[in-house]
């Protein structure tokens, strides 16, 4: 469904992911693991098309996407939930929804998204800078399902958010892997709440792959080991 293949990437003169290599099944989740600034964020950023690879190519469906535009990956189905949320803070909630409808093909928010994060019907007409970081995190992940995509890349979606909220949006990830035909690419720090969601993991270090494994054969004590400071 995704594969990526030789890509390397990163800023001006920094390369900062090389060689890089993943494959993505079609109803597969895939997680990346790896320390602060290894270059995960920018394999994402990389996938959506926000940065160009300076080498190797992406293909979606089979089809190659390397160097098509942001907008028209998402209008492919690739949905993304940036690191940090970057929702609108001056707009409402129910504008920020509407912002995500514009990225894809869908006209109507699916009453779904409110039935994953009923917090968001209630507070439609607030802005989004006034919710919690968590309720934050809970918007951009509905801005991204309201296009109804069937890729979703999402940028540690449960970091620095309260314990009630994170196991909110680990339910929902592990239900819309459950329910609908999405595949993912989960950027996420917690192994258990990988272990929970994923089928494939990859570690990532100084911008390569350094371990990878099915999610039942994986070993904790290596995973550890990369993650460690
Ligand atoms: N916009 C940018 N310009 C220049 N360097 C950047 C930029 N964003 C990230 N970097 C650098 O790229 C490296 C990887 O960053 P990132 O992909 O955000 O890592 P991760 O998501 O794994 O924490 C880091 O060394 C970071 O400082
Ligand atoms: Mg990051």
């Amino acid at each position: 469904m995704l594969t990526i293949q030789g890509v390397e990437a990163g800023y001006e003169e920094s390369m900062v992911i090389r060689d890089m290599n993943i494959e993505v099944k079609q109803d597969q989740v895939i997680c990346v693991m790896g320390r602060n600034g290894v270059g995960k964020t920018t394999l994402l950023k990389t996938i959506i098309g926000i940065l160009q690879p300076q080498k190797g190519d992406i293909y979606y469906n089979s089809e190659d996407i390397t160097r098509i535009r942001p907008s028209q990956r998402a209008q492919k189905g690739i949905g993304y939930v940036p690191q940090g949320r970057e929702i609108f803070p001056k707009l409402s909630v129910y504008e920020n929804l509407l912002l995500g409808l514009e990225a894809g093909n869908e006209t109507k928010i699916d009453k779904k998204v409110y039935e994953y994060f009923p917090i968001l019907k209630d507070f439609a007409k607030r802005n989004g800078g006034d919710l919690s970081g968590g309720q934050q995190q809970q918007l951009a992940i509905a801005r991204a399902l309201v296009s109804n995509p069937s890729f979703l890349l999402l940028d540690e979606p449960t970091e620095g958010i309260q314990p009630n909220i994170v196991q909110e949006i680990q339910d929902v990830i592990v239900d819309i892997k459950n329910s609908s035909h999405t595949s993912m690419i989960l950027v996420e720090q917690n192994l258990d709440f990988v272990k929970s969601v994923a089928d494939y993991l990859y570690v990532i270090d100084h911008g390569s792959i350094v371990y990878e494994n099915s999610i039942d054969q994986v070993d904790d004590e290596a995973v550890y080991r990369y993650l460690s400071v």
